[in-house]
């Protein structure tokens, strides 16, 4: 049997102009590249679903690391965190005052009381989807389950505004004014971020602003939103491991996080469950 003949295929089949909004260059991603992100969103966001069983008292974060790098190698795809920037795991997994990036190991086991963000990236077609999900080990106390749905409807009230004409300072608003009202604070030094065909893209997606202020979304724009929200003072440090990022206060911290793709009329959410 002959295969067909292949164009390989090159950025450019996949984004139809560049544009600079707040002086920030943004690629506009065509149809094919909604194709994509759709594919790409949904491993990871199934990824996540499949180490769900497995989030439970006594596992440690290494065997959920495997369990997502074996699921996502099984679907043709690859771990976009593994040897990123020297990143040494597959996932990044962040217990309590854990804000992100914590470094999965064999000696981190989860207990009851616990509660943990799974952080998946999976590199499919050369596509990025990227989501993290909030975990309970067991029973948690009041304030981490009212931090873990305000950090989740956080992220959901800014999705609901995402549409050509919008502003990131939009975006950031609803997550800053809905997160603060109830008592907590947003984490400033990471952000949400363009990606596609790469990892950490422009535009940067901040998780606080002003209405009306910053980039203008445009059909075809693909960003993720991922805010960090602490129970306590926003102020982080990262460990000496050079990842893992902490509360100073050491207050409990939640981030849900979807990529998202503007279309003509709205959102389009690649990696809801
Ligand atoms: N997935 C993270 C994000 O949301 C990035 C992890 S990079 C790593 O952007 F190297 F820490 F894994
Ligand atoms: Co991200
Ligand atoms: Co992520």
């Amino acid at each position: 049997m002959t295969q067909a003949l292949q164009t390989p295929t090159t950025p450019q089949d996949f984004i139809t102009k560049t544009i600079t909004s707040d002086g920030q260059e943004i690629r506009l991603h065509n149809k094919a590249a909604f194709d994509g992100m759709r594919a790409a969103g949904r491993l990871a966001s199934q990824t996540l679903d499949y180490i769900t069983p497995f989030v439970e008292e006594g596992v440690s974060t290494e065997k959920l690391d495997q369990l997502c790098h074996d699921f996502t190698i099984k679907h043709n795809a690859t771990p976009a965190p593994l040897n990123y920037r020297g990143y040494p795991k597959s996932i990044c997994t962040s217990v309590n005052h854990v804000v992100c990036h914590g470094i999965p190991s064999p000696t981190k086991i989860l207990k009851k009381g616990d509660i943990l963000n799974v952080d998946v990236t999976v590199i499919l077609n050369g596509f990025y989807g990227d989501t993290s999900r909030m975990f309970k080990i067991g029973k948690v106390s009041n304030l981490a389950s009212k931090l873990i749905d305000v950090t989740y409807d956080s992220l959901m009230r800014a999705i609901d505004l995402v549409k050509p004409g919008a502003t990131l300072g939009d975006i950031g608003h609803a997550i800053q004014i809905y997160a603060e009202s109830q008592g907590f604070s947003i984490v400033k030094e990471f952000c949400g971020h363009g990606l596609g065909l790469v990892f950490h893209d422009a535009p940067e997606v901040v998780h606080f602003g002003t209405p009306g202020t910053g980039v203008v979304l445009e059909e075809g724009m693909f960003f993720t939103i991922e805010p960090m929200i602490n129970a306590g003072k926003p102020g982080t440090k990262t460990l000496s491991d050079g990842w893992t990022a902490v509360t100073r206060d050491k207050t409990l911290s939640a981030q849900f996080e979807h990529s998202l793709g503007v279309t003509a009329t709205g959102v389009e959410i690649f990696t809801r469950s």
